[in-house]
């Protein structure tokens, strides 16, 4: 597994990290398979993977307990990301969403980045992870409710104590970047966390220039396009009352022309490289400049061994440039989300 420093923190962090989120279950991906979950965590961590994405959201606690539950014993073998911002428990902030608890009750998610509320978050995190300290914390949503500079001035503090090892955000633009950075202080900034991967390709014009220049980590998240561009959601796939199936990209229309592509453009790397689909994405997304780190999400073990493998792949920069061109020149239909 190649590693990268973050930022300018001393995090040295695996190119491909472990993503949690849809281990938490919940109405997006539905119920899961919590044992099948542990084993995909050691698995992912037999095989290089020494960092772990989550978030107090993911589930409503159910990620964080699942992964302190997998690397029980083995704490110092891993890097623990998780997130701060969005409060289930409580109206203060700004009203993100609508969902539904595991009794089925209906509960809203507020955007909240209040220092009073990041501080007990961070506590909570501690708790579940079962750990003494947590290695990245990033502010997972903006708050337009809390100046940046609030929030950056606990999170520093928090560093200071030796609760956090760095800070990061998550699906910031780059004028709150400048305030996250401006904010901090003498704590570096280590990373931001936006949605990248080849079909959703708009942080080339800002957020990456942005973070080459300041040198600041990118950890991609959904560089899957949370399973599309493994080639193994066929139009017969049906998500049923999950999240996923309303997404534009999953529309049947949208389904055909992306396996095509793959079929056609990222097939013939895969098999010069005896690898599969996903990892030649994978691979593609990494060596993306200044790219960090792909956090890709995976629910049983062999997912996660895959996913693993293609930390190790290399693509030449003609098979880059190929997949890069076609993916460029990739029309979707903006079919609504139902
Ligand atoms: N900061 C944010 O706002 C934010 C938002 C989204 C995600 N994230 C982070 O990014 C991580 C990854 O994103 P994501 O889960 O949305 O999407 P993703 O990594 O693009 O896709 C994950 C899904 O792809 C499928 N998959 C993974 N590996 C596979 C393989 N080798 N073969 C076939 N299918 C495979 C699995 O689907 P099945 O389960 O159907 O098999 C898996 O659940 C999250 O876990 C989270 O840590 C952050």
């Amino acid at each position: 597994m190649q590693h990268r420093q973050l930022g300018r923190s001393d995090l040295s962090v695996p190119v491909v990290a472990f993503g949690a989120w849809a281990i938490g279950g919940g109405p997006y991906w539905g119920p899961g398979d919590d044992d099948a979950a542990v084993e995909a965590i050691r698995a992912a961590l037999d095989a290089g993977i020494d960092a772990i994405d989550t978030a107090p959201i993911y589930g409503m606690g159910h990620s964080e307990r699942l992964v302190g539950r997998a690397i029980d014993g083995r704490r110092d073998e891993v890097l623990l990301l998780t997130k701060v911002g969005l409060r289930w428990d409580s109206k203060d902030g700004e009203l993100f969403f609508e969902s539904t608890g595991d009794d089925g009750r209906p509960l809203e998610v507020y955007r909240n980045s209040r220092p009073d509320s990041v501080r007990r978050e961070v506590e909570r995190s501690l708790e579940r992870l079962a750990t003494d300290r947590l290695d990245l914390v990033q502010v997972h949503w903006p708050d337009s409710t809390t100046p940046i500079a609030e929030t950056m001035g606990a999170l520093a503090g928090l560093v200071r104590e030796g609760k956090i090892r760095a800070v990061g955000v998550s699906n910031y633009d780059t004028d709150m970047l400048d305030q996250a950075v401006a904010g901090l202080g003498d704590v570096p900034l280590a990373s931001v966390q936006p949605k990248y991967n080849l079909l959703v390709r708009d942080i080339e014009r800002d957020v990456l220039p942005w973070a080459r220049a300041h040198d600041v980590g990118v950890l991609a998240y959904s560089p899957l396009e949370q399973g599309l561009l493994t080639g193994k959601v066929t139009s017969a796939r049906d998500f049923g009352a999950t999240g996923r199936g309303k997404r534009p990209t999953f529309q049947s229309v949208n389904r055909d022309r992306v396996n095509a592509l793959l079929e056609q453009v990222v097939a013939p790397v895969a098999r010069a490289h005896d690898a599969t689909l996903a990892q030649v994405v994978i691979a593609w997304t990494v060596q993306q400049p200044g790219l960090t780190t792909a956090l890709v999400g995976a629910r049983r073990p062999d997912q996660a061994r895959e996913n693993a493998a293609a930390g190790q792949l290399v693509l030449t920069a003609g098979e880059w440039e190929q997949i890069d061109r076609a993916f460029t020149d990739l029309v979707l239909e903006p079919v609504p989300a139902d």
